[in-house]
Parts: structure tokens; C-alpha cells; sequence
């Protein structure tokens, strides 16, 4: 199709969507998207859109036996090729630490991460929504606590829009987090936007946090956590959503925002981690011998912005992250190609919201945004 003026862009795409009679935008490729705009009153763009799918791995599912011994536990192979291969192995880094180093006067128990605790599982669920989804598990044993941690090999992550299909289940005692992860050798330093849900907290409470929540002498930082009410049971699948912007993060189950910190929101570029674990501590709780937690997460989806050590090449049109090593295409020329997952009825599959932001005087300007909720209230109507 050629238009040859803005005008009849818009005037096509109305006719299309009217043609249509329902809000469906066309479904698109990333490859074809500029940027993707994000939705609520608090919109915004990025670069980069990865989704990551556990529902259909059944060639993968494997519940690996607990480990009681710790060294054996932490030695641990990974649970199937799953975790071996591309887009894991190329995205996330499965832990093996251990916090012997730092079991500080607190009488924390020991606790070892285990590859063995991270697997794909099948979805047994009476009206299952998936054949499989991927499981974290923590589990106390006779001397020790096992965990189950991921973490992202980007270190780049620079403000984003993270969001998984998940619950939490099993035994009081265990954490399960979704954050985002800044390190710094002085603990006043490190920068995170954490979501935690404890098992022993009732399960419409979450505890969202931009950390550090403890000051130099130990005390409470109220500003930087909230213990939050969501609206649905963290024991049922649901959508967690942190929104980590430049001056806000906010968080979403299920689409409702539930929590919205402005203090000490994390600045650099940061990890996403991922993780489920206890040290028998007051924060964490106790767990009894024998029992175990677990994460459960049907799909994983990011909307990111990444800076780092980058250069340009010798086109000037690619720039490879060094650290990373993730190629990225440059939006030198602006995003003429408006995505959105949120628009989308396909969990992980982007439709294009506007096709050219020129239409809207301005490049990722909150007008794009305007425009796309424009042709969908046209739609609607
Ligand atoms: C989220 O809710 C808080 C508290 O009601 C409010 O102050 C904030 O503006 C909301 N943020 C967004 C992005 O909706
Ligand atoms: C992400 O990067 C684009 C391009 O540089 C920029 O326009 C946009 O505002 C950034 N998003 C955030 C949340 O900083
Ligand atoms: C804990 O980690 C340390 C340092 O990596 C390692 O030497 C030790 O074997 C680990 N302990 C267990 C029980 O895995
Ligand atoms: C959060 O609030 C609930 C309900 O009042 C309470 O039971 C729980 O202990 C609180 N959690 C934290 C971490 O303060
Ligand atoms: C946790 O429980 C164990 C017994 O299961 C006990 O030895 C330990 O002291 C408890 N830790 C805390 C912090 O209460
Ligand atoms: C944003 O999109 C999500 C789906 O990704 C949806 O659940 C939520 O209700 C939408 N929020 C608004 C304010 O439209």
C-alpha cells in the first residue's frame, strides 16, 4: 500500500479498524516494530521486547529428585537441555551460591541455590492452562535450605516494563521475587525494585520495595516499601507487572496498580533476577523440616530500554553491547513504528498501535500514545 501524505494514513488506518469492528490491531513481528509504547496513565516507550515462554516445554519436564546433602545440591547438573541451550542459557543464568560467607550474627541457616530447583514442570492444574509451566523451588532439608535463583546475563537493563504469568505456592516460610538488581559492594549502595511475596504473609498481601529499605543503623526506611493489598490471591495465576521509570516504580497485579514508589527508585542500569528462597530468618520465616515452596511461572515478558558499553559500527546503523552481546537496533531516526503487547489478544505477540509517529508531531512523544488510544476508542464506538 502507498499513501502519500499523513492524512491518508489515517485516514486508511480508521477505515481499516472500522472494517474490522473490534479494537484489533494488526498483529506484527518485532522486527518491524521502532519502539514499543507501554499502557496506563503512566505510558511508556522502549526499544526491546522479549518474551519468554514455559506453556509448551513438555519435552523438557523433569522434576529432579530433592538433594538432602548441601554439596551435592550445589553441585547439581541443570534439570533438562532446557536450561543449556538458546533463549535460555543465551538470557538467564541459573545460581549455584551459597550464603556460607555471609551467615551473619542472625543465625541464618544455610542455604544453596540448586539447579536442580529451577525446571520445567507439567501443568497438572484440574482445567490446566498450559501443558507445562517452569517451576522455582525451595525446600528445607536436614541441615539446610535449597533455593532456586535466575538471573539475567544482560546487566544493561535501563528502566523497563517486566511482567510474569505466575503464583506462588507451598509451605510458610519462603520468599518469591521478581526484581530488579543493581550491585554495590556497600550494602547502602545496591539498587533494587523488588516484589516479594513471603508465604507466611496472607495471600493478598505483597511487599514492594525500592531498595536498600534499611538505613546504615538498621532502621526501616518506610518511604522506600509498601505492604500492599492486590487484588487477587498470590496463590492464583496472575499478571505481576513493575513498571521501573526514571523518577517512579510501579507495580500491577492483573493490571491494577497496587503500588507506586518515588523514593529512591533505582537510576543505573540493572539485572532481573528472579528467585525463591529462605534463611530461616524473621523476614524470610522458618521453614519445617521436610516441606518446600515454589515459584511457578507460565511466561515471562520484557519491554526494555539497555545502555552499557556500547559502540556504533562502521554503518552506523547497528550497536553491538559489549556487554551483553546483544545486538540492538538504533532508533537514530526516531520510532515511526509504534508497538504494543498490552493492545495485543496473543500473550509474547506485538500489534502495530501507529505506524508513523510523524502523524503526531514528534517522536516517542506522549501523543503516540494519544493517537493509539484514539483508533482504539474509534473502534470501540
Ligand atoms: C498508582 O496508584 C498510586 C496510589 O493510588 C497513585 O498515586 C499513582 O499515581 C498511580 N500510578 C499510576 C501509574 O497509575
Ligand atoms: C527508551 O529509549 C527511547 C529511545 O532512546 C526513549 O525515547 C524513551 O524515552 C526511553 N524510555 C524510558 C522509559 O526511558
Ligand atoms: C558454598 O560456596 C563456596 C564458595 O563458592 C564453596 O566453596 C562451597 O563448597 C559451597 N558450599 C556448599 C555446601 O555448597
Ligand atoms: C503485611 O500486612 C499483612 C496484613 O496486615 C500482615 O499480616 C503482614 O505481616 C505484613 N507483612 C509485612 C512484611 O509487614
Ligand atoms: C528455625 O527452626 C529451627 C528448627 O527447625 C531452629 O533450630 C532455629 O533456631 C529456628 N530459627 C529461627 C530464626 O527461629
Ligand atoms: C494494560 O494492559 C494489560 C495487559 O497487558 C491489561 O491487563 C490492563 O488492564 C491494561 N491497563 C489499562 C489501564 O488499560
Amino acid at each position: 500500500m502507498a499513501f502519500t501524505n499523513p492524512r491518508s494514513y489515517l485516514l486508511a488506518g480508521l477505515a481499516m479498524t472500522a472494517l474490522t469492528k473490534a479494537a484489533d490491531f494488526q498483529e506484527t513481528s518485532d522486527n518491524d516494530c521502532d519502539c514499543f509504547v507501554t499502557n496506563g496513565t503512566d505510558a511508556k516507550y522502549f526499544t526491546s521486547h522479549k518474551f519468554y515462554d514455559f506453556r509448551s516445554l513438555s519435552q523438557y519436564a523433569n522434576v529432579p529428585e530433592p538433594i538432602n546433602d548441601p554439596q551435592d545440591s550445589s553441585n547439581a547438573p541443570p534439570a533438562s537441555d532446557y536450561f543449556k541451550q538458546s533463549p535460555w542459557a543465551d538470557s538467564w543464568g541459573t545460581q549455584a551460591w551459597n550464603n556460607s560467607g555471609n551467615q551473619d550474627d542472625e543465625a541464618k541457616l544455610l542455604m544453596v541455590n540448586s539447579l536442580s530447583n529451577v525446571y520445567i514442570e507439567k501443568n497438572r492444574d484440574q482445567d490446566p492452562e498450559s501443558d507445562t509451566f517452569l517451576t522455582l523451588r525451595t525446600m528445607r532439608h536436614d541441615e539446610f535450605q535449597s533455593a532456586a535463583e535466575f538471573e539475567s546475563i544482560p546487566m544493561s537493563y535501563h528502566f523497563l516494563s517486566a511482567r510474569m504469568y505466575a503464583r506462588t505456592v507451598g509451605a510458610k516460610g519462603a520468599i518469591s521475587a521478581m526484581f530488579t538488581y543493581r550491585k554495590s559492594d556497600d550494602p547502602n549502595l545496591i539498587q533494587e525494585a523488588d516484589l516479594e511475596i513471603r508465604t507466611i504473609d496472607p495471600p493478598d498481601t505483597i511487599q514492594y520495595t525500592n531498595q536498600p529499605s534499611y538505613s546504615r543503623t538498621g532502621d526501616t526506611v518506610s518511604q522506600a516499601t509498601q505492604n500492599a493489598t492486590v487484588p487477587r490471591s498470590w496463590e492464583e495465576w496472575s499478571v505481576h507487572r513493575v513498571d521501573w521509570h526514571p523518577k517512579t516504580t510501579t507495580w500491577y497485579v492483573d493490571g491494577q496498580n497496587v503500588s507506586q514508589i518515588g523514593f529512591q527508585t533505582p537510576r543505573d542500569p540493572a539485572q532481573v533476577i528472579f528467585n525463591m528462597w529462605s534463611e530461616g530468618t524473621v523476614w524470610t520465616g522458618n521453614m519445617t523440616r521436610g516441606d518446600a515452596a515454589y515459584m511457578q511461572i507460565q511466561w515471562i515478558e520484557l519491554l526494555y530500554n539497555s545502555t552499557g558499553d556500547a559502540t556504533t559500527n562502521s554503518n552506523g546503523n547497528v550497536r553491538h553491547d559489549v556487554e551483553t552481546k546483544h545486538v540492538v537496533k538504533r532508533k537514530n531516526d526516531g520510532c515511526k513504528m509504534v508497538c504494543s503487547v498490552d493492545e495485543s489478544h496473543k500473550i509474547g505477540t506485538a500489534v502495530l498501535v501507529a505506524n508513523d509517529a510523524s502523524l503526531v508531531k514528534g517522536v516517542y512523544s506522549p501523543l503516540g500514545f494519544a493517537f493509539a488510544s484514539f483508533v482504539t476508542l474509534f473502534a470501540m464506538v
